[in-house]
């Protein structure tokens, strides 16, 4: 099988760890690459470690250049996206379209209108098939909307303790991102002179995530949940580190129980490993890999369930999950083309 495969953000961080992951997958062919500004440029100017792809040429984004192709997968800012998707699906009902942006993540349009400002773009299926029942909703969709790298990390880290009722209708969570989440973008507070040395919070309790890891959250629980979110900008490239806290429904939990739970949902997943019993997640263990370390316990102290998990932004926290469900809706075997193993330290 040779899948044509169209890419609509070449130049950016997302584009890059795509065409990485893409180039090791035996059944595609990398057919046209698109950006913005950065049109008429190779892609060696941008993503000097993807060799094979280097003298490549990347070209405007019009959709009559999109047409034609078996996958098209959107690494576009937010807002973007959806006015290319949707003249796609009129022009090419056929493509399998990948949105790896916020366009379609949302289902409650007044919580999008709320967050991001604009009109609600719809909502397509959510791209992590690691969550409950939605590997089957997956394999039947030929849209999907990936996750955000927060939401990603979070969901799987406190997802299984909502969905077995084990802790009530709060989350608090401190999560620490590497640089590239915040994209490509010539920003003053994203300097290397800012940045290195310095652990840095933003966006306190108005980050865009938040609606999205309650969405998570509130379908495994079937109720509503609140949702308290701190990122903290770290001195690191790449990775996310969440630290997920929620309390117990009732009295707290042993931790040999906790993990039983966890195990149960995790242990045919490939991608993502509950650690053995106090060692911890670090980011460092994930560069690179399409994988999710995960650690739990119960602080009885507090009588709060503990969830730390890490991934690597841009692997598990986007193209990873990207290409698991590219694979999932063309009856590929899902790992095929991603990394289990990363490159620490
Ligand atoms: N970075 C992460 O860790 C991460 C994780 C999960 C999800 N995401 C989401 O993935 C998306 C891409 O993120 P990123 O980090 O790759 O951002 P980025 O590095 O800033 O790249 C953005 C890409 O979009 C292109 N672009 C911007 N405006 C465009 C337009 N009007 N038409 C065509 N192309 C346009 C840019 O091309 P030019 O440079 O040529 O203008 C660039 O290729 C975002 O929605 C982000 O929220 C990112």
């Amino acid at each position: 099988m040779s899948l044509r495969i169209a890419l609509v953000g070449a130049s950016g961080y997302v584009g890059g760890e795509l065409l990485r992951l893409l180039l090791a997958h035996p059944d595609v062919e990398i057919t046209t690459l698109t950006a913005g500004e950065s049109a008429g440029t190779t892609v060696a100017e941008h993503h000097p470690h993807l060799l094979p792809l280097a003298d490549r040429v990347i070209e405007e984004t019009e959709v009559a250049r999109l047409i034609g192709h078996d996958v098209v997968f959107l690494a576009l800012p937010h807002g973007q996206s959806a006015p290319i998707a949707k003249a796609l699906q009129e022009q090419d009902p056929r493509a399998v379209l990948i949105d790896c942006g916020a366009d379609f993540r949302l289902a409650d349009a007044e919580a999008w209108r709320h967050w991001y400002k604009s009109e609600h773009p719809g909502v397509w299926p959510y791209g992590l098939p690691e969550l409950p029942g939605q590997r089957d909703r997956l394999r039947r969709s030929r849209t999907f909307a990936i996750p955000g790298c927060y939401p990603t990390a979070v969901a799987l880290a406190l997802v299984p303790a909502f969905g077995a009722g084990l802790v009530t209708d709060e989350a608090v969570i401190v999560a620490f991102s590497g640089t590239s989440g915040a994209g490509k973008s010539p920003l003053p507070h994203l300097l290397g002179s800012e940045v290195m040395g310095a652990a840095s919070p933003y966006a306190v309790g108005v980050h865009r995530h938040t609606p999205e890891i309650a969405q998570s959250l509130e379908t495994a629980c079937g109720g509503p949940v609140r949702v308290s979110i701190t990122p903290v900008l770290a001195p690191m490239p790449r990775g996310i580190l969440a630290v997920c806290t929620a309390p117990f429904a009732g009295p707290a939990l042993e931790d040999a129980e906790l993990r039983k739970v966890y195990a149960a949902a995790y242990d045919t997943e490939p991608f993502v490993h509950l650690l053995p019993a106090g060692i911890w997640p670090t980011t460092s263990s994930t560069l690179g890999a399409n994988t999710a370390h995960l650690q739990v316990v119960a602080d009885g102290h507090s009588g709060r369930l503990v969830a730390i998990a890490a991934i690597d932004n841009l692997t598990k926290g986007t193209a990873g999950s990207a290409i698991q469900c590219m694979n999932l809706a063309l009856g590929i075997p899902e790992g095929t083309g991603l990394p289990l193993t990363g490159v620490a330290p």
